[in-house]
């Protein structure tokens, strides 16, 4: 072979590897832009999109959690609150499927305004998200979990962690511990 010819050779080997990191690149980006939305659109974990809990930021307050840091206000739809009236939030009875909790946490800060010492939501970090379907989960005893975070820069959320095994290993593993009460931690606070 020439000198000329094995020189055209790799560009051309230059030039098509250029090309597939181009395409390769626009793949995943488009992949990152795609997950990275408001509510409403369809980002999923799994299946389960952001879509499917609209309307949760108007649920009734189950009860706020204050954990080392941040703060938490944990919420149910009209179902899940029904449960809880119901006293159905136990192994033996079981929350009924449709039934949705979401747990929002905030970073917080000191309040500005307050005059003693009051500590107030800074900037929304995450929410997350219960919901019962037998049929539809029966790997983690018949709930879905899914997790957005959201970025207070560009106020969207992204989807975190995929896949039946995440939502074993990453979620329910961790709510076992309250098999008893059909897997929720909260209780419904008086008021
Ligand atoms: C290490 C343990 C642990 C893991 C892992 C965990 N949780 Fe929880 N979760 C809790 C505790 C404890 C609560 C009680 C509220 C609080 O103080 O945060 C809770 C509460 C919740 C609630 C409100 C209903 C309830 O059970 O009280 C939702 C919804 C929730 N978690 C979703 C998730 C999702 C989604 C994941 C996975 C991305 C997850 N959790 C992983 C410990 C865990």
């Amino acid at each position: 072979m020439s000198q000329d010819l094995l020189w055209e050779a790799g560009a051309m080997l230059k030039k098509a590897t250029f090309a597939i990191a181009l395409i390769v690149f626009s793949i995943s980006f488009g992949y990152v832009v795609s997950i990275a939305q408001k509510p409403g659109s369809p980002i999923t974990v799994d299946g389960i999109g952001l879509a499917e809990f609209r309307g949760y930021d108007a649920w009734q307050l189950i009860a706020p959690s204050q954990p080392a840091s941040g703060l938490k206000a944990i919420l149910g739809n009209p179902a899940m609150i029904k449960a809880f009236k119901e006293g159905s939030v136990t192994a033996d009875k079981e929350v009924p499927d449709g039934a949705m909790m979401a747990k929002i946490t905030w970073s917080t800060r000191d309040s500005a305004d307050a005059p003693g010492a009051a500590m107030v939501p800074d900037t929304l970090r995450r929410v997350q998200f219960m919901r019962k379907d037998s049929s539809r989960f029966p790997e983690t005893d018949g709930w879905g979990y899914a997790q957005f975070d959201y970025n207070g820069t560009t106020k969207t959320f992204s989807a975190f962690g995929t896949g039946a095994s995440f939502m074993k290993s990453g979620c329910h593993q961790c709510h076992m511990r309250v098999r008893a009460r059909d897997f929720v931690f909260t209780d419904y606070a008086a008021r």
